[in-house]
């Protein structure tokens, strides 16, 4: 079925690093969760778990520990009010592709909605450091789940347009 309106949704969806201070409405955030819940898994083994995160304070320890990885003291969230971060079981052999799905959802319905998210890498470092793994035993999340990415969301204060593509990546066996 033809359905122009989702490719332009996928096509002008882009990475927001600038966000305002307002916060994100609860029902916007579970309809973001929920198109990560939908996203095809490994043999349907949902064996993901995403935690949303809008209490300040966590969002910021957050922010600190994936600094603490890059090696600064930047806030690599860009100030987006909300944080989703993905963690995928290692027990499954598909648990980064089911991780990467969750979020590429996450960020297309965000987009779709009017919302600014970018994906923040260094999640798997993050839950490795010893304060992540506190925060991995408060959430009663098991350590062979590892993090895959965090999402964060906001309200997009400068959107960009949409990037060209790289030609020649599209191969057509006739
Ligand atoms: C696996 C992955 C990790 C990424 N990590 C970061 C990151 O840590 N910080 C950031 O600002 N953007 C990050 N991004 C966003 C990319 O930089 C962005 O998707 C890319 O520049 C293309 O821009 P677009 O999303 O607007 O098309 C990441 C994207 C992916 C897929």
């Amino acid at each position: 079925m033809k359905n122009d309106s989702f490719l332009e949704q996928l096509v002008s969806r882009r990475s927001v690093r600038s966000y305002t201070a307002e916060s994100v409405e609860r029902e916007e955030l579970d309809a973001i969760l929920t198109a990560g819940l939908y996203a095809p898994s490994g043999m349907g083994r949902q064996n993901t778990i995403l935690v949303c995160v809008t209490k300040k304070e966590t969002r910021d320890i957050l922010s600190k520990l994936n600094a603490q990885i890059i090696g600064n003291d930047s806030d690599p969230f860009y100030g987006a009010p909300a944080v989703i971060a993905v963690l995928a079981d290692n027990i499954a052999p598909t648990f980064v592709e089911d991780g990467a799905l969750v979020l590429g959802n996450m960020l297309n319905e965000a987009s779709a909605r009017g919302l600014g998210a970018c994906w923040i890498h260094r999640a798997r470092q993050v839950f490795e450091l010893p304060e992540g793994k506190q925060l991995l035993a408060q959430w009663k999340i098991p350590e062979s789940y590892k993090g895959i990415g965090f999402c964060i969301v906001g309200h997009a204060d400068i959107v960009k347009p949409a990037a060209a593509r790289r030609d020649g990546r599209i191969i057509s066996i006739d």
